[in-house]
């Protein structure tokens, strides 16, 4: 009773301000593109459905196998987006993830831009959370956690990751929910060479749900999320050269066009509704966690005073579990899907 009006409330705060940030940035101009221009499957085989148009994709967890999808090329920096509805009902242990990689390409030094949401034991109640790797920096991960304002399995709500050379925004709908300035003392760790477009549902039993406490229950598969609306805009880059496919005049115009989106610029509205997003329903960032990161918050790290204050009340720091990085943990998963593939450091939720 008390979690559904909870998530009332959530919702009708929700309206208020998408309502607010609307005015300021739409997301209807963004060309969607249907599977089969961007996309293959990746692994799962049966567990991942296309529907008879091509765009949108469901993506199944059960007892024999996770699936997941992978773009057909990889991008330098871009604008990445997917609606997605998850599973409902009991979702412990589940993780569904919408996230940008070339860990296939680079094992050790490999460049990672995350949505990844941990399911529940309670319907609807998922936690999102964001993280930024770059050049293998998986010993310092730069975890935030998020609750959602609605139910994020009652319709499909907007993802979205802006990449570019100066900074990235993750998108929850139209609202800013992080922004990471890149800093020159971040070096390296800021994502910097091409990445592939991943989408996985998976077996999180481990750690996603309060530790590990709470494992996937298969007497509730299958678990169902189903992505649409998929857009990546960019510049197509080759991996290994790291160059962009379209060289010289082209490239620059390329990134002129990326740089001036909407969608990459962080107006002062939209930076007020990221605020009041992240006073409402941020659990857990990084950039507070004396606990974790002893030495002080990372270079790019714009800490508020207020936001401190609040976080010794999250306390998710003094719960938090570090999971050994696991390789090929997953059942059903192609051989060569690799780190790409999630399987790394995490933290668990509570
Ligand atoms: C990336 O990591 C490798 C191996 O640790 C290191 O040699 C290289 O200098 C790093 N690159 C950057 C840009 O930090
Ligand atoms: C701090 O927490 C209070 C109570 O939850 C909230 O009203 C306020 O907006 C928060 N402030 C920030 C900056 O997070």
């Amino acid at each position: 009773m008390a979690v559904k009006a909870a998530l009332l409330l959530a919702a009708a705060t929700w309206v208020c301000l998408s309502a607010a940030a609307a005015s300021a940035f739409e997301f209807e101009d963004v060309p969607t593109v249907a599977f089969d221009e961007r996309f293959s499957p990746l692994f799962g085989d049966g567990n991942l459905v296309r529907s008879s148009d091509d765009r949108s994709v469901r993506l199944l967890l059960d007892r024999r196998s996770g699936s997941g999808f992978i773009s057909s090329d990889y991008y330098l920096h871009g604008f990445f987006s997917a609606s997605i509805k998850l599973p409902k009902d009991y979702t412990a242990g589940v993780v569904v993830a919408f996230y940008l990689s070339n860990g296939d390409v680079y094992e050790k030094t490999h460049d990672e831009l995350d949505f990844e949401f941990l399911g529940s034991r309670w319907g609807g109640q998922w936690r999102v959370q964001t993280n930024v790797y770059g050049n293998g920096s998986t010993s310092h991960g730069r975890e935030e956690r998020y609750l959602l304002p609605f139910d994020p399995t009652l319709e499909a709500h907007r993802y979205s990751v802006l990449w570019a050379p100066t900074h990235i925004i993750f998108y929850i709908d139209d609202t800013p929910i992080r922004e990471v300035i890149r800093h020159p003392d971040m070096g390296g760790d800021f994502p910097a060479k091409p990445m592939a477009v991943y989408a996985t549902i998976w077996d999180g039993s481990a750690w996603a749900t309060e530790g590990g406490k709470y494992k996937v229950n298969y007497k509730y598969a299958p678990f169902a999320s189903e992505f649409s609306d998929l857009a990546v805009v960019g510049p197509r880059a080759d991996p290994v050269l790291r160059f962009p496919r379209r060289a010289g005049a082209g490239a620059d115009q390329d990134l002129l066009g990326l740089m001036t989106a909407d969608y990459a610029v962080m107006t002062p509205q939209k930076r007020a509704a990221m605020r009041a997003f992240r006073a409402r329903q941020m659990t857990y960032t990084v950039c507070y966690d004396a606990v974790r990161y002893a030495s002080g918050p990372f270079p790019e790290c714009d800490n508020s005073d207020e936001e401190r204050e609040n976080f010794s009340a999250w306390g998710e720091s003094k719960t938090v579990v570090m999971r050994p990085r696991a390789r090929g943990r997953r059942r059903g998963r192609k051989a060569g899907a690799g780190a790409g593939a999630k399987g790394r450091t995490g933290v668990a939720s509570s």
